[in-house]
């Protein structure tokens, strides 16, 4: 079997480091698992199964609740993914319940972006899909998409019933939760509900609030070259509302390269240390934590921003393909792939 180095730990048993791993690009493209990431998670566990290293993953992706992707996560990597360990762009919209939790609220992008922000508590809310459904001809060449009725989401995230308050009651606050699946309404119906103060087909008047999960300009999927993000949508999104309305476009962007999700995933990298050990939080902090990613502006920029402890580790295997190390955002260290960046990281430490 293959040699293991002892990963460095404290007197009280603590590691002394944490890793975060990005999803596209590094440990999935698509659906399909990339650069060895199944080994390099197994090597994160002891024989028995249980978390040697604690690590979890910090992706700007979503659109499915955190339990469910740990699920999917676990299924196609071989390894015990617990909730806990996913942290995605649109994790820290639940921060925001307390501002909208029984505010009318619409929420849009692929997966099921209500059913997301329903489990972080918000009582009223509407996917795109959904909301739009009320206003008739609001999509003037609906009639042209013959996939709308397959891969929306289905059902009603929460209790809300549709009724004609919808109609009259205005949106308080949009959320991109994931990248957007129809852009063409999606951008005709947000402008609609940011232009009009949050009913659409009213005239204008403040604009209700907008959050975007991340705002990544390309990201690595499953085609050769990179597809366009969120920070894609937001700039299309954007330049429209700004032609068409005299106030230009108030949002706000969560996700990497933020340092408060950096700052946010060393907390929650803790707290998996604690639940392994109960012991107090305060007394322990890391040398080092890892921050594996494929996007030189988006996870190495953010890793490199948010300072100690963090040590960046840039891959080949999505949106970096370079020879040598990034000009723009260079990382702490450069690999082929995640499988090599976890034997750097074993090694290392
Ligand atoms: O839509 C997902 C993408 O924008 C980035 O995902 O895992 O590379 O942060 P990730
Ligand atoms: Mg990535």
């Amino acid at each position: 079997s293959q040699l293991q180095p002892k990963p460095r730990r404290d007197d009280s048993g603590w590691s002394s480091f944490g890793i975060a791993f990005d999803i596209d690009g590094v440990i999935l493209r698509g659906r399909v698992p990339v650069g060895g990431s199944p080994q390099a998670l197994r090597r994160l566990y002891d024989d028995s199964g249980a978390l040697k290293v604690p690590f979890l993953f910090l992706t700007n992706g979503g659109g499915v609740p955190e339990s469910r992707r740990a699920v999917e996560l676990s299924g196609l990597l071989g390894v015990d993914i617990l909730p806990s360990q996913v942290v995605q762009g649109h994790s820290p919209f639940k921060n925001l319940l307390n501002r909208y939790e029984n505010e009318l609220i619409v929420a849009t992008g692929k997966g099921e972006p209500a059913v997301v922000m329903s489990e972080y508590g918000f009582k009223k809310i509407l996917s795109l899909d959904e909301y739009a459904s009320y206003f008739e001809n609001i999509d003037p060449v609906s009639q042209y998409k013959t996939w709308t009725t397959c891969g929306t989401e289905t059902g009603h995230a929460n209790s809300l019933e549709p009724n004609n308050d919808i109609l009259s009651e205005k949106v308080k606050a949009a959320f991109v939760v994931s990248d957007p699946v129809d852009w063409g309404r999606d951008i005709q119906v947000l402008c609609d509900i940011l232009k009009s103060g949050g009913l659409p087909g009213q005239k204008c008047s403040d604009q209700p609030a907008l959050y975007f999960a991340a705002d990544d300009l390309e990201y690595q999927a499953a085609f050769p070259t990179e597809r366009l993000g969120m920070g894609a949508f937001r700039i299309a999104l954007e330049c429209i509302f700004n032609s068409i309305h005299y106030r230009p476009l108030e949002y706000k962007s969560y996700g990497k390269p933020n340092p408060f999700v950096f700052k946010n995933a060393e907390r929650i990298l803790t707290q998996i240390q604690l639940n392994h050990h109960g012991e107090d939080v305060k007394s322990h902090s890391f040398r080092t934590i890892y921050m594996v990613g494929d996007n030189p502006s988006v996870d190495i920029k953010g890793a490199q921003q948010a300072g100690h402890p963090w040590f960046s580790i840039l891959t080949r295997t999505g949106v970096f393909r370079g020879k040598d190390n990034d000009s723009d955002f260079p990382a702490d260290m450069v690999v082929d792939t995640v499988e090599e960046a976890v034997e750097f990281i074993l090694h290392r430490e």
